[in-house]
Parts: C-alpha cells; structure tokens; sequence
C-alpha cells in the first residue's frame, strides 16, 4: 500500500482549551449530500478522544512543500503547536499556511480492525483553488508531477502565488 499516494492533511480538535492535531494521509471524500469526509485513525491515536469530547474536528490540507509541517505533527512531540504558525477558527485550530480547510462534526466511527473510520460531515470548506498539494507515496513527499510542469513556476512560486 505504499505505492498507492495520498493526500496529507493534519486533522486537529481543541480540548481543554488545548491544541491538539495529528497528519493523516487517510482523508478521503465519501458524499457530496450531505457533503462528508472519512478519516480512519489509530484506536491509540491521541487525537481521538479529543475529537469525541469536541464533537468538532478540522482539517488542513497540507500543499506541496509542507513536508516538514507533515513530519512535525507526526511526531511523538507534544509542543506540535509550538512549531507552526496557527489561529483557533470557529474554535478549531487551523494552520495559518494550509491551502485547505474543512470544519467537521463527527457523525459515525466505525470499526476497522487497529483503526477506526470517522465519517464526519462538512460544515464549511475553504481552499485556494489550483494550489498544488502536498502528496505522499513510498514513503516520500511530493506533489501531482503535472503541477511541477505548469507555467514553469517552482513550486516554491505557486505556493507563493495561492497564499496571496
Ligand atoms: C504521511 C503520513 C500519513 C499518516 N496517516 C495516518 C492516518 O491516516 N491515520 C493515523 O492514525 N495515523 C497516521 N499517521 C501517523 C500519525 O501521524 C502519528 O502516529 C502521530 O504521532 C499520531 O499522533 P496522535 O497520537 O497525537 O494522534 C500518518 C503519518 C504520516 C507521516
């Protein structure tokens, strides 16, 4: 499953007046109406129980070159937060930097084997349209290769060009 690539995005949840966020390269889109996502996630993973008591959850998808934003919140460090620039929206904690958000509310964890699968429904999307995003596949970051080709832009540049 390795080769099969990802998006990655770091799902996070406030409790406790508290931070807390954790990358998944799990997310997936299931229904347009009502507009839904599924995650599945570690029974240890310590983001779950904080998106229980919340009732809420967040998603930042992460864009091409965020690598190190990846790595930092899949990390066993507890000071994630301290890392990275970030905001509480609509008490949520969202990274200043991702080219996407989803504001969820968790409506069904369903059991998969060591994880479990949380289908949650989408209260609110923003993205900056075209930006390229952040991929994952044989153990290594990158991005859609098309997007390296376009306009001859670095993708330093792009990213660059949608954070305005
Ligand atoms: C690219 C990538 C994708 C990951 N995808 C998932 C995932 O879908 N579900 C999951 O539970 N952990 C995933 N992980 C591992 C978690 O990020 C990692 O175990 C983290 O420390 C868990 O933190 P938590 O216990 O605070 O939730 C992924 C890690 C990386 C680097």
């Amino acid at each position: 499953m390795a080769g099969v690539c990802t998006p990655v995005a770091v799902v996070t949840a406030m409790a406790d007046g508290l931070p807390h966020g954790t990358t998944v390269g799990s997310l997936t889109s299931l229904s347009l109406r009502p507009p839904m996502v599924t995650v599945a996630l570690d029974r240890r993973s310590r983001l779950l129980p904080r998106i229980r008591r919340a009732g809420r959850f967040g998603v930042n998808l992460l864009g091409a070159g965020q690598d190190g934003v990846a790595d930092i919140f899949a990390s066993p460090a507890a000071d994630r937060f301290d890392q990275v620039e970030w905001y509480a929206d609509e008490g949520l904690p969202r990274l200043r930097d991702a080219p996407g958000w989803l504001v969820c509310r968790p409506r069904r964890f369903v059991a998969g084997g060591d994880h479990l699968l949380l289908l949650g429904l989408v209260d609110r999307v923003w993205g900056a349209e075209g930006a390229p995003p952040l991929v994952h596949g044989h153990r290594t970051f990158g991005t859609h290769s098309a997007f390296t080709r376009r306009k001859h832009l670095s993708i330093t540049d792009q990213i660059a060009a949608f954070a305005r």
